[in-house]
């Protein structure tokens, strides 16, 4: 998809030639250009001369050069005041040139790097990814397929002084990532009626089959009814469909007994159960696994980036309905730790299956670090809005890591209270805890929860119920599922090697 090389100045070929200008640019003309292939110059000093293009910020034009040369076309894009741009403008920019491509109906893309003075390695790497989030579509269940996208080629050009292999690895990371993306998407923006608890396990042990390193364990009802999994037990009982504990398990070549756990949350449909959701955009309760299919597109990139530590990914998979042996407001479980829960209100069934799904993992695994990814919450999208996820951790060095690395991959997070004050909410009359708190500060009050099942082990807790589908204002995240958690797991690789 993607190829460095080094300004060919005579004999270029390309069916598009992709220059990007700044404002100044425009303005100065001639001067500031001149780095420019000299078949490019004659067309753009047309262009700025006429005043036409400005070079604001995602403007754009195509030009036809009128020498008859290898240059057939040229997609020329304003950058604004500057070429240093935020990240999520450089993913823009990239979704904005994949659209063009397709639009002109071209295959090899030549991008132009020569005026990018330092900022070459962030423009690769978040171009890269916005063309890459561009290409994305799910239409597998359209009749009238668009017609099959050809394979495209984007092939970024410096100068010979300005080229290292460094590039080369920035595009290969971003690859697999990104591919580590897509799977999280395509399982997250599946109906709940096709992808089921039980298509999500033969979906993991499908597509894990032929991985060296990966491992996979399914956990099924009767296993977990033996294990006493009370919790989650509890959540899956008004449904028709089976649940699952599906188990991804990474083994570093080099024996090791460093370990990091991560939990998805995977209800593939929450109707809220017997307290019942409003019918207004109970459809988008198909997203309610936007956690496992984190965690599954992670585990994907694990298998690529090889850590050094082991991983082991857990998804206690269930859906939440209100048929005739739903668990009922008021009910008393008992947890896999032993610990008792009210169940207040079903709705709240998130926090039932990771409490079980946590204490397992603490216990049987006890690793270092333990990392839970759900759309827990509603009061977390009040809180923060759909650009930024909750962060609650009981660790302030997991905290910064996560916040830093969240900023760097573009699944942003941020630290909010997790004081003990708030656990006086959780407590019951009826049994040791109760699943919901009060009316205010729904997703603190849901992390605290968590908390009782996570032991001493450093933990931290990511509500993504806000960035996981329907995110408003970053074009290049598409529509549907964003793939929320799969960046920042990917990114946060080498920086949790050096806390593990
Ligand atoms: N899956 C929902 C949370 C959610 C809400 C995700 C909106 C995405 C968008 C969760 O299971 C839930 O229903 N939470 C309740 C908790 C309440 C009953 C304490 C909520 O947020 O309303
Ligand atoms: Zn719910
Ligand atoms: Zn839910």
């Amino acid at each position: 998809m993607f190829q460095i090389a080094t300004i060919p100045r005579l004999d270029l070929n390309t069916e598009l030639f992709v220059v990007f200008v700044q404002e100044k640019f425009v303005k100065q003309r001639t001067k500031s250009y001149a780095d420019f292939p000299k078949e490019i110059r004659g067309a753009l000093q047309m262009l700025f001369s006429l005043r036409d293009f400005k070079g604001k910020l995602f403007n754009n034009r195509v030009i036809y050069p009128e020498k008859e040369n290898g240059v057939k076309r040229i997609l020329v894009v304003g950058t604004g005041e500057q070429i240093k741009l935020s990240p999520d403008e450089f993913r823009n920019l990239g979704k904005l040139v994949a659209e063009k491509q397709e639009e002109l109906s071209v295959k090899r893309v030549h991008l132009c790097l020569a005026n990018m003075g330092d900022f070459r390695e962030d423009f690769i790497r978040y171009f890269s990814e916005g063309i890459l989030f561009q290409k994305y579509r799910f239409e597998q269940f359209k009749s009238d397929k668009p017609s099959k996208r050809k394979n495209s080629r984007f092939i970024f050009l410096c100068n010979r002084k300005e080229y290292t292999p460094r590039f080369r690895q920035i595009l290969l990371e971003t690859e697999s990532i990104m591919n580590g993306v897509h799977i999280t998407r395509d399982l997250a923006n599946q109906p709940s009626n096709h992808l089921t608890p039980s298509a999500l396990k033969d979906y993991v042990k499908r597509h894990f089959k032929e991985v060296r390193n990966i491992h996979i364990t399914i956990l099924d009802e009767t296993e977990l009814r033996h294990k006493r999994f009370g919790a989650l037990l509890s959540v899956a009982k008004g449904s028709a469909e089976a649940p699952y504990l599906i188990i991804i398990h990474y083994k570093p070549v080099k024996k090791t007994t460093k370990k990091l756990v991560l939990v998805g949350k995977g209800v593939t449909f929450d109707s809220g159960g017997i307290s019942i959701k409003p019918s207004a955009n109970m459809e988008e309760m198909k997203y309610d696994m936007c956690g496992a299919a984190a965690v599954v597109g992670s585990m994907d990139v694990i298998a690529h980036f090889k850590p050094k530590f082991e991983v082991i990914a857990m998804i206690p998979a269930v859906e939440n309905m209100p048929g005739g042996k739903a668990s009922k407001p008021g009910d008393v479980v008992t947890a896999y730790n032993g610990k008792t829960i009210e169940i207040i209100n079903t709705d709240a069934e998130g926090r039932l299956i990771l409490a079980d799904t946590l204490a397992y993992a603490a216990k049987e695994y006890k690793p270092k670090i333990m990392l839970d990814f759900a759309t827990l919450t509603g009061a977390c999208v009040v809180a923060l809005g759909d650009k930024t996820a909750g962060l609650f951790s009981n660790s302030e060095k997991l905290t910064d890591l996560l916040k830093e690395r969240g900023a760097f991959s573009g699944d942003r997070v941020w630290p909010m209270p997790m004081d003990d004050i708030y656990n006086k909410e959780l407590e019951s009359d009826a049994a040791d805890l109760k699943n919901i708190g009060s009316r205010w500060g729904g997703a603190i009050t849901a992390a605290k929860f968590l908390e009782y099942f996570v032991n001493d082990i450093t933990w931290a807790h990511i509500d993504m119920a806000g960035t996981s589908y329907n995110v408003k204002n970053l074009d290049y995240l598409g529509k549907g599922a964003t793939g929320f958690g799969t960046r920042l797991i990917g990114r946060s690789l080498k920086q949790l090697e050096k806390m593990i």
